[in-house]
């Protein structure tokens, strides 16, 4: 107890610290990348397509270059002579630059215009000229695998299909039997429709080559910019400690700005050829309609039940729509990134997935939206599975899911996928959350509404979420291993400066990291800068995403403070005149064992290191940490919505929403509460309004936010937070594991299972998101199934 205080008084473990960095945000001093200014700044914008598929049979720049204040235009031709017309992904396939030969998607990059101002550029953008010849477009994976369909990717040799991959996993013979051996098999079929993470800042970058020193800097809205910085060494073939990529603020990620796009490229050639600084700010409907698209997968699945509810074998197969590129960033073995995380929470004793990958002309999708490499779509497709074969079993849906999690003492778990669930306590996470709701008096109450006519529906999720890749033995991107890492200075009057190779984008990185060597040292966070984001002074690190930060750069931090402490141990003997095995440690102190009165602070042995070190050890108290993980943290959510439908316009509304969220220990428990808000606030708007989809021509429907739906405060329903269970990550050296996706990911198939059970009476088994009243009022009165995003023609 005295520790814990002690903790809170220094902005330690468990402490709801304010967050540090809200100081500058609110006060309009945050500095993101369109926030910077250099001398003689030059400004590009881009030239994007108007067909989803088209042959160019011309570009004629004339114009666009006799434009006062044009200094270059970029078109493909051009990128072609630098052998920069082509780029590679992160998935080991190719990215157009700038098109040559066709446009694959409604939106594409074709030219790109540097000039004094953006205004001057867009206008020249306009007066460039392209011919176009109308090719037939492919907007599902469906119309892509036909036999007939036109190949997308013709320029890639051996590509004579829309084919991506087509990629399995598990043990199909085994599942075979367990379907054999099985009372009842319970079947859905669903898509997840694409959606687009939408961070309120678009992308950029602004590129400043100096000629005199050969230096390339650029700061970039990205996640990962140890990772670009890499990719623009090997692309561009310049050497790597001539490239400097600066984060600036970043203004949401949600893994938006993980991927590499052609506005990066094309600002960094046109820095080079013009030896000045060029800056390019996406808009917001380039942003929406071009940049990374999520999700998007048709999913089929199968359970094999015995009749007391208890799951045989699972079966699923996944088509998924990744548009004209197959750009996103997964772990180079795993195809559909951890979709096959999907039911690891439960006791499921084998399982097969089969999971095929298709060209479409759309925009590159398969972006981990506030997820880690396509588990939302997994754990999505889990709940909404549970709940239907639970329906098709008679039995409740609680009891039904409490049979078959995976009990305390079955930790370690493996799955038949492979994966090793660390721990956790399932049961009691599921218990509390009914609690909290009420399940048994909400159960009778839909009965008692439904007989005056009231549609009352309760949903529940649970799950168990990968956080935190790697380990290196399985995990890489590129052939880059994933791993984390975190430096620590220590100077003489015992203030601190950490860096590390995470890129916070709002996660509050700067308050949590200080919270960690608080922790550790006894150092009042307060005491210690946080610094990310440039690869010049931090040290090399996989970026943020797949809410890894945590589970590996946290765990990095904790180390090298270990490391820095037993160096200060040393410092500590010194001054006390004992042994090293004679100190003990407290937070924030060494002491004599036999003295307990007799001690030393952290601040002390600082000062120590520069003026007073014993013969024989090295000055200075720093040192650096690279952090392999064993394994990915579980950590478990319990997700409980009630809901009203209307059963005369469809409209529904939440009653009550509890989340039970077991992260391990927690670092700052207002931040992770901040973290599940906005994760359930954004599943809310998956669920229930989000709607981009594609006309029969490849138009992009919904690519403005008159559409597309931000939720504010007004629509968000207020939530219920319970943070009691904790159990922590046995590997993780401070026992917490990663949170920040798992409300988003869990959330979804809460909100449409509840609608779903409210609308039990019509015999309908499934209803795509987002769930419009519209959409809800058709399966109500038609009493069918609402399925898919039909494509529309923009005609009408
Ligand atoms: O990688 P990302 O930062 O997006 O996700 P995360 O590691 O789950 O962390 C999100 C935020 O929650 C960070 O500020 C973490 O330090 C904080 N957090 C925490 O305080 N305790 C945990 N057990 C997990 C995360």
């Amino acid at each position: 107890m005295t520790q814990a205080l002690d903790e809170i008084k220094i902005g330690g473990m468990g402490a709801s610290r304010k967050r540090v960095e809200d100081s500058r945000f609110i006060r309009g001093k945050g500095n993101y990348t369109d926030d910077i200014h250099l001398p003689g700044m030059l400004h590009m914008e881009i030239l994007r397509s108007p067909l989803a598929h088209a042959r160019i049979t011309k570009i004629d720049a004339s114009r666009a270059w006799d434009i006062p204040g044009v200094h270059l235009v970029l078109t493909g031709d051009m990128m072609a002579t630098r052998n920069l017309a082509w780029m590679p992904t992160l998935s080991y396939d190719t990215q157009a630059v700038l098109a040559t030969d066709k446009v694959r998607f409604q939106g594409q990059e074709v030219a790109c215009v540097i000039a004094d101002d953006p205004y001057i550029a867009k206008d020249a953008c306009e007066a460039i000229d392209v011919e176009y010849e109308p090719l037939p477009v492919v907007v599902s994976p469906q119309a892509a695998a036909a036999e007939d369909a036109p190949v997308i990717r013709d320029d890639k040799e051996n590509q004579d299909g829309n084919l991506i991959y087509n990629w399995e996993v598990g043990d199909a013979e085994g599942t075979d039997r367990a379907f054999e051996e099985a009372d009842l098999v319970s079947r859905l079929q669903l898509h997840y429709p694409r959606s687009h993470p939408s961070p309120i800042e678009c992308c950029g970058s602004i590129a400043d080559f100096n000629r005199s020193t050969s230096k390339l800097t650029v700061y970039m809205t990205t996640q990962a910019p140890h990772i670009i910085r890499a990719a623009v060494a090997l692309v561009a073939e310049l050497p790597e400690h001539m490239i400097r990529i600066i984060s600036p603020d970043i203004g949401g990620g949600f893994g938006n700005k993980v991927p590499i796009y052609p506005g990066y490229v094309c600002s960094i050639l046109a820095s080079i050829l013009l030896e000045r600084p060029v800056k390019w700010i996406e808009d917001k409907t380039g942003n929406l309609i071009s940049t990374g698209f999520a999700r998007d997968v048709y999913l089929d699945g199968e359970l094999a039940l015995r009749r007391d509810g208890k799951i045989l074998g699972m079966r699923m197969r996944t088509l998924a729509d990744h548009g004209a590129f197959f750009a996103d960033a997964q772990p180079s073995k795993f195809k559909i990134g951890l979709m096959h995380s999907t039911f690891g929470c439960y006791d499921v004793p084998v399982a097969h997935l089969a999971a095929r990958g298709m060209y479409t002309n759309k925009a590159p999708g398969g972006v981990a939206y506030r997820c880690s490499f396509r588990v939302t779509e997994a754990m999505f497709f889990q709940e909404r599975m549970m709940h239907a074969a639970a329906n098709d079993l008679g039995m409740d849906q609680a009891e039904f899911r409490r049979i078959n999690l995976v009990r305390d003492e079955q930790f370690p778990h493996r799955t038949p996928f492979g994966f090793l669930l660390d721990s956790g306590q399932y049961k009691a996470c599921l218990d509390l959350g009914l609690k909290a709701v009420g399940y048994e008096d909400f159960l009778r109450q839909k009965e008692e509404a439904r007989k005056k006519g009231r549609l009352l529906g309760i949903g529940i999720s649970t799950m168990s979420e990968p956080l935190g890749a790697g380990n290196s033995r399985e995990y890489d991107i590129l052939g880059i291993k994933m791993f984390d890492s975190a430096e620590l200075r220590v100077h003489m009057t015992g203030k601190a400066l950490l860096r590390t190779g995470a890129r916070g984008q709002g996660q509050g990185h700067e308050t949590t990291w200080g919270q960690i060597v608080a922790h550790e040292l006894g150092i009042p966070a307060d005491d210690v800068t946080v610094e990310e984001g440039d690869t010049d002074t931090a040290p090399f690190g996989m970026g943020t995403y797949a809410s890894r930060s945590t589970p590996v750069a946290g765990a990095a931090i904790a180390m090298v403070c270990r490391k820095v402490r037993a160096k200060a141990r040393k410092l500590a003997a010194h001054l006390l005149e004992v042994s090293e095995e004679d100190i003990e440690w407290e937070l924030g102190r060494f002491y004599v064992r036999s003295a307990p009165d007799r001690g030393v602070t952290i601040q002390e042995c600082a000062m120590a290191a520069y003026s007073n070190m014993p013969d024989g050890l090295e000055p200075g108290l720093e040192n650096n940490a690279y952090y392999d993980p064993p394994n990915l943290t579980w950590p478990f959510a319990c997700y409980i919505v009630t809901v009203e439908v209307d059963p005369e316009t469809g409209v529904w509304d939440v009653l009550n929403m509890v989340a039970v969220d077991d992260c391990g220990v927690r670092i700052n428990p207002m931040i992770v509460e901040g973290q599940i808000m906005g994760g359930l606030t954004e599943a809310y708007a998956m669920s229930n309004m989000q709607f981009i989809t594609f006309d029969a021509d490849g138009n992009c429907i919904g690519a403005n936010y008159m559409d597309y739906m931000l939720p504010t405060a007004w629509e968000t329903p207020g939530f219920e937070l319970h943070g009691e269970i904790v159990t922590p990550s046995p590997h993780h050296p401070i026992g917490a594991k990663g949170v920040g996706e798992c409300a988003a990911v869990g959330g979804p198939a809460a909100f449409v299972n509840a609608v779903m059970d409210a609308i039990a009476g019509t015999g309908v088994r499934n209803i795509d998101m987002p769930l419009l009243p519209d959409r809800v009022w058709e399966a109500i009165t038609e009493r069918h199934d609402v399925s898919g995003a039909p494509p529309v023609r923009s005609d009408g």
